[in-house]
């Protein structure tokens, strides 16, 4: 059977088939492939989603017919048998090599919720459609909620589109799909429910070597009962396990800890996959590479010329429909302390050995682990009060019916935050983050400091804040990377204006960008874990905002009132003022 390359970008499809060399507890590991061979596999970088131009292999498995010496990622496909010819291959995996070809489950526990249904279920089929998910898959939604496999198939296509490209077969790529889903109803503590969940994999699975991934989509307070019953009844028994689990990771430190503590009874660390969806956008992950490989950009990168940092997040809508969530854990537990301080640790931190996702996350941990703790006179939080504008009426937090009255619940907040290390000692990285504001938008803004000696200061007036080169990460929406700079304007006298070096995404790139949850999806099947967070990247995250978090709750802090659909709390421009700091994206020119 033919190879046929499709333009998966963060697959070589390599390590897909790639075993997990960490010992699962959940199964008795039984290796496909002899240990002196898998050996070679080893070598697989983990780095692979770096390479550039790395394409997706359509079908996975299919590699056993051509010789390996014909393409360099077939070699590592089939696990390492680099240099034996199609005979010797066939030798070694036995003459029904179909039978061990391996497959992937995916079982969505949660499938009947909101995430499964918006996020993980377009995402699943978006690498579908892009042919980035092995050739043997089947995917079971799993939850209490009574429904047929039509059922599922029905809810599920009322949210998948074909919006990559535009292509052709839309429909049909749409049924195939849907006719690898299925539905499993069941307890969540339930071990008999995950038994017959086995069994129905396994039915599917057809004596493949299997190996299974959970997605907890789900609250997390039953998080420990399905990866104990799962663990017991539905781990594979001769492929890896992975279990991608949701935030919140607790509310605090101590729940944090127990959370961990809890899953790691069933599980090694190594299976656990903690999503922050953040990690997979398209301009975080650009972030390195900006950084790392632009010799313009590095040597900048420090105190000695970067003025301050913000990572500034807003939504223009509010809680709705999910106030019962989120009164329980507030702005800062619901984007300061994963998203945007995970931003931050990305951002800041020193250059990795490599790019293994163990020696990322360690520069990233040394990060967090360097910041000063948070003190209540840098943070401001606010919360959005009911507002009519152009005759209609926008509710404020608390009219929200799951929202208890008189709640205290930061629905805003903005924080000054320290870097106690040689590069960034003293430079305030501001973080802003906020429901139901003006706009949506997500960005980094550095700002750099003034030129020294600047023969042309004469003609910025008396604020030369405003004339200092600034870099724009714009994340969302409309993906941007622009940089301010001075420039002269054209013509015979000698004036100067602010003029941005624009890299616009849609301007530049005419592939559309993946979901955010394409790409983990992908990276947790082929088991690269350097955009999922360690446990102590999550104690550390922690660390920084469980004092703060308590003293806002013990001292019941009221927040700033702000009007619904403005640019939040006054407070947060005197935050950033006490730092000689203008939030950059309020600037007229922003
Ligand atoms: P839902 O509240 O929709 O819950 C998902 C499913 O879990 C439900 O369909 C329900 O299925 C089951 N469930 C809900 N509440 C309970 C309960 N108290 N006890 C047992 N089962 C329950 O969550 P979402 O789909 O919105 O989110 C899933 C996870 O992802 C959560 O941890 C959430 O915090 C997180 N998350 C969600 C985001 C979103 O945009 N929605 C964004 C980021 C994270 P059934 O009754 O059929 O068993
Ligand atoms: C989630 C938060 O993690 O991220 C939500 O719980 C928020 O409150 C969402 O709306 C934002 O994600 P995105 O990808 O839409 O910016």
């Amino acid at each position: 059977m033919a190879l046929s390359v499709a333009k998966c970008p963060s697959s070589s499809a390599a390590a897909r088939l790639a075993p997990d060399h960490s010992p699962p507890r959940w199964s008795t590991l039984l290796r496909p492939f002899p240990r002196t061979v898998l050996a070679g596999s080893v070598a697989v970088p983990s780095s692979k989603n770096w390479n550039l131009g790395v394409a997706c292999k359509q079908e996975v498995g299919t590699v056993a017919a051509s010789s390996p010496k014909e393409a360099p990622s077939k070699n590592v496909e089939i696990g390492g048998l680099l240099g034996l010819s199609s005979e010797e291959y066939r030798d070694v995996i036995g003459p029904n090599s179909s039978e061990r070809e391996p497959t992937v489950s995916i079982t969505v526990v949660g499938a009947s919720g909101d995430l499964a249904k918006k996020k993980i279920f377009p995402a699943l089929f978006a690498l579908y459609y892009e042919d980035c998910l092995p050739k043997h898959f089947t995917i079971f939604g799993y939850a209490r909620s009574k429904m047929t496999d039509a059922e599922l198939r029905t809810m599920v296509s009322k949210t998948l589109t074909c919006r990559i490209d535009k292509r052709e077969n839309c429909n049909e790529k749409m049924e195939q799909f849907l006719q690898r889903c299925f539905y499993h109803s069941g307890q969540y503590e339930s071990e008999e429910n995950f038994a017959d969940l086995d069994k129905e994999l396994k039915e599917h699975e057809g004596g493949r070597l299997s190996n299974r991934l959970f997605y907890l989509s789900i609250p997390p307070n039953i998080f420990i009962d399905v990866v104990k019953s799962a663990s017991k009844s539905a781990s594979s028994k001769n492929g890896w396990t992975r279990v991608i689990v949701e935030k919140p990771f607790g509310r605090d430190s101590e729940s944090s800890a127990a959370l961990t503590r809890g899953l790691k009874q069933y599980l090694d660390e190594d299976q656990i996959f903690r999503i922050d969806h953040y990690l997979g956008k398209e301009l975080v992950e650009n972030l390195s590479i900006l950084r790392f490989s632009n010799l313009v950009f590095e040597p900048l990168w420090s105190r000695q010329y970067i003025r301050n940092v913000q990572l500034i997040f807003s939504e223009d809508f509010g809680t709705e429909g999910r106030g019962g969530y989120f009164d329980n854990y507030g702005i800062i537990r619901d984007i300061m302390q994963n998203h945007l301080l995970q931003i931050l640790a990305l951002f800041a931190m020193e250059t990795p050995v490599s790019l293994d996702a163990e020696d990322i996350r360690n520069e990233k941990v040394k990060v967090l682990r360097s910041m000063k703790p948070l003190q209540l006179e840098n943070v401001v939080i606010g919360q959005y009060r009911s507002h009519t504008k152009g005759g209609v009426a926008y509710p404020g937090y608390t009219d929200d019916k799951t929202v208890p009255k008189g709640s205290l619940t930061p629905t805003f907040a903005a924080a000054a935050l320290f870097i106690d290390n040689a590069r960034w000692d003293g430079v305030p990285f501001l973080m802003k983050a906020g429901k139901a504001l003006e706009t949506r938008r997500t960005e980094i803004r550095v700002q750099f400091r003034h030129v020294p000696g600047n023969l042309y200061k004469r003609s910025f007036g008396t604020d030369l804040d405003r004339a200092t080169n600034e870099l724009v990460i714009r994340v969302q929406p409309d993906e941007a990377i622009y940089l301010k700079i001075n420039n002269k304007i054209p013509g015979l006298g000698m004036r100067l204006d602010r003029s941005n070096l624009n890299l616009l995404y849609a301007s530049r790139y005419s592939k559309e960008i993946p979901d955010a949850y394409e790409r983990l999806l992908l990276d947790a099947i082929e088991g690269e874990r350097r955009l999922f967070i360690r446990s102590d990247e999550l104690d550390a995250a922690w660390e920084l905002f469980t004092p703060l978090l308590k003293e806002l709750e013990e001292k019941k802090i009221a927040p700033e009132l702000y009007p619904y659909g403005s640019c939040g709390p006054a407070g947060a421009h005197y935050l950033a003022a006490n730092y000689n700091v203008r939030w950059g994206d309020t600037a007229s020119d922003a």
